[in-house]
This record gives structure tokens, sequence and C-alpha cells, in this order.
């Protein structure tokens, strides 16, 4: 089974984290999209990519000194076309409902909460909150490239699948450690220079390995070739069925 996941939503024909964006992949039936979270300074989990809302939105600074009422105001579409206009960043708890509305299944990225122990314990407390509102139906993972974010998530929910995110840098020996201590029954490398003894050696200690981010269909095929279970994509329209 190959899972093609739709990176930040449809991100190439909507803006990206956006309900829009998640909203279009049922229209491709494409089943599962990621996105990225993380947590305002009065506890909302919205989904961002971007500690900062700078690139995305018509505001700047950092989204921590931001508040849920201050969202009304701020447009995360027009950056990306006229057509998003005031499109707003998404919540936690709709992103949810769209899941269950929609019948879409999701890969939660943790982002890191600026270091912040207590923002970091609120949002995953507030994850663990949201995902008791998903339909028992809808599958899905919870990843992040912080080790610990992931350890302490699995203490609080021990039955969410889990998956470590790695950069090519940062996939040393040791990952199996950190893969054994956070309880992950996913490895999500980076594409860049990820080789077929990588993805032997990950499938022969028995996880499922989804790479990020492969555009490419040629190279998609190679990677499925070598046993690879799914792949993030920005352009999931081209590999829907
Ligand atoms: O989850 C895969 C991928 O999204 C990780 O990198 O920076 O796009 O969140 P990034
Ligand atoms: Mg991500």
């Amino acid at each position: 089974m190959r899972t093609i996941y739709a990176h930040r939503g449809m991100s190439s024909l909507a803006p990206e984290n956006t309900l829009s964006a998640f909203k279009l992949c049922a229209d491709y039936r494409v089943g599962w999209f990621e996105c990225d979270i993380d947590i305002l300074h009065d506890g909302t989990i919205v989904v961002s990519h971007d500690s900062t809302l700078d690139r995305c939105t018509n505001r700047s600074g950092l989204l921590f000194d931001i508040n849920k009422q201050d969202l009304a105001d701020i447009d995360a579409g027009s950056w990306f076309s006229h057509d998003y206009l005031e499109e707003p960043i998404p919540t936690l708890d709709q992103l949810i409902e769209v899941m269950n509305r929609y019948k879409l299944n999701a890969n939660i990225e943790i982002k890191s909460c600026e270091s912040n122990v207590q923002a970091s314990r609120d949002l995953l407390d507030g994850l663990n909150a949201a995902l008791e509102q998903l339909a028992p139906e809808r599958e899905y993972i919870i990843s992040s490239f912080n080790p610990i974010l992931l350890a302490e998530f699995k203490k609080i929910r021990p039955e969410a699948p889990i998956a470590c995110l790695f950069e090519n840098q940062t996939l040393n020996d040791d990952w199996h450690v950190i893969m054994e201590w956070t309880g992950a029954q996913y490895i999500h490398p980076q594409n860049d220079g990820l080789t077929r003894e990588q993805v032997k050696m990950f499938k022969d200690r028995g996880y499922k390995v989804n790479v990020w981010t492969v555009n490419a269909k040629d190279r998609a095929n190679e990677l499925f070739n070598w046993g690879v279970d799914g792949i993030f994509t920005d352009f999931a329209q081209n590999f829907s069925r």
C-alpha cells in the first residue's frame, strides 16, 4: 500500500496549511494530508508551519505573540492568490472538523513551540483533547523533528501512531535509539540524499517509511521500488487516482 500525503494540504493549488488546502484533498481523492501545528499565546492550537506570521500572512511577528481573537483579522490566503483573500489560519479544532466531515486522514506534525516548556506541555495536552473529537474511523499519525515532544506525547496518548522526522544531517547511527525511545512505528526521512541502503536498513528493523518532500514522479517511483511506504508531496494532484 503506497500512501500519498498532500504536504501542507494541496499546497500547490491553495495556500498551505489552510482549510481550503485540506478540503481540496477530497476533490482530488487524496486520502491523507500533512499539516503542522503550533500554539498561540492563549493556548489555542493552530495550523501553521512557521513560528512567525511573516511568510504566509498579511501580518508579521511571532505566532506565539497573538491570541485566538486576533485570527479573525489575519489573512493567510492572499499571499498565495487573491482568490484566497481572507482565508484564515485554521485552529486545530477546525482541522479535526474538516477531517471528520471530508473523511480525510492526517499526519499532524508538532512544531517546537519556541522552546517554551509550558507552551509545549499545553500543546501536547491540547492535541490529545482535540484527537478525542476525531471520528473513530479516521486515521492519524503524530510526527515531529523533536523526539522529546514525541516521547512526551506517547506518554499522554499511548495509542498514538508516532513518526520521527529526520533531516539528512541528523540521520546518524543513533537513529534507531531515537525511534525506540519515542515509541515510533514510522520513520520520516528527508528525500534529498536518501539511499536504497538506508531504506533497507529502516525496513529491516520493521519500520514504515514515509519520505519528505518528493515532487518528481521518477523519484517517487524509485523510492516506492525501494520499499518506501509513502511520500509527502506538494503536488498530490499528480499522484491521485
Ligand atoms: O512532515 C514532513 C515535512 O513537512 C517536514 O518538514 O519543514 O515541511 O514541516 P516541514
Ligand atoms: Mg511539516
